[in-house]
């Protein structure tokens, strides 16, 4: 176990090849304020060129709550600049999220409201436990998403489902989320670090440069302007100068278990 550096909002430990960043502002349900945010970013930025991470987990502190969205108390006077700003720097981090070449699991373990919901959205999977509350409650405050919320729940449920839950706010529970395809799996509270662990696990011992390309070819179907298709030949012909697709294919050819060093 190592803790790769110090935060004020945010717990990180390095345990086998997973970083967990836990946002640990567990007296105000993890709601995020814009400091809180940042470190979030540092932390996965950080990751990019640490070797010894193979993946990330993203959850919240205690048993009550992933995030329960932006700090109310810190934005409730802003301007408009001051608000614009906060969006933007909001989709800054968790396009840096979406866009780490390291799979980022969010372990949704309470609920995931406003905010809260647009990080665990970011995130290339998430995992529920049966206690977790989604939801995008912005509008009884009078203003839309302003973290992708609305872009994010469209790709993820559907234009009409998504419509629904932004417009009446209402928080849906674990299971309704899983047969929404908003979450992937739903587990007891108990064992929702091991599952997100089993998955990060697994993927760990894949190609670490093919999973990085997957998730930039995926990200690339839902980019305007950008073909994905196009996108994927590019990455597969520059596959094959890469050290893990002759450790890939040598190893399969010998009958022996890949060692990708990455490279
Ligand atoms: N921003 C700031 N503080 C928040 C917060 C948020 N988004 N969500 C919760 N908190 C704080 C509460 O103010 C309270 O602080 P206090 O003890 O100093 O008064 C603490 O977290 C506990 O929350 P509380 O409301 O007492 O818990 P609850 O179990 O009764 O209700 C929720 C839980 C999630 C239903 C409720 O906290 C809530 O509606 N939060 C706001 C959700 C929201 O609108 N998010 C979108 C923001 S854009």
């Amino acid at each position: 176990m190592e803790t790769l550096t110090t935060y004020e909002n945010i717990l990180t430990n390095l345990d086998n090849g997973i970083l967990t960043i836990a946002i640990n502002r567990e007296s105000k349900l993890n709601a995020l304020t814009l400091q809180t945010l940042q470190e979030i970013r540092n932390a996965v930025v950080l990751a990019q060129s640490n070797e010894a991470v193979k993946g990330i987990i993203l959850t919240g502190s205690g048993t009550k709550a992933f995030a329960a969205g932006a700090d109310i108390s810190e934005f409730a006077h802003f301007t408009e600049d001051q608000a614009t700003r906060m969006s933007a720097d909001g989709h800054d981090v968790m396009n840096t999220i979406e866009n780490s070449e390291k799979p980022v699991i969010a372990a949704v373990n309470g609920f995931a409201l406003g905010g809260g919901c647009e990080l665990a959205m970011c995130c290339h999977m998430r995992i529920a436990s049966e206690n977790a509350k989604f939801g995008q409650p912005e509008v009884n405050l009078g203003v839309p998403p302003g973290y992708g919320g609305t872009q994010r729940m469209i790709q993820l449920v559907g234009k009409g489902k998504a419509i629904e839950l932004l417009l009446t706010a209402d928080s849906i529970d674990a299971n309704t989320a899983l047969q929404l395809g908003l979450v992937n799996h739903v587990v007891p509270q108990e064992m929702l670090m091991a599952k997100c662990n089993e998955i990060l696990s697994k993927i760990a011992t894949k190609s670490p440069v093919a999973v990085g390309k997957v998730i930039k070819c995926v990200n690339d179907f839902f980019r305007p302007n950008v073909n994905g298709m196009q996108r994927e030949i590019y990455e597969f012909g520059e596959a094959f100068v890469t050290e893990d697709f002759k450790e890939g294919t040598e190893a399969f050819l010998n009958k022996r278990k890949p060692n990708f060093s990455g490279k």
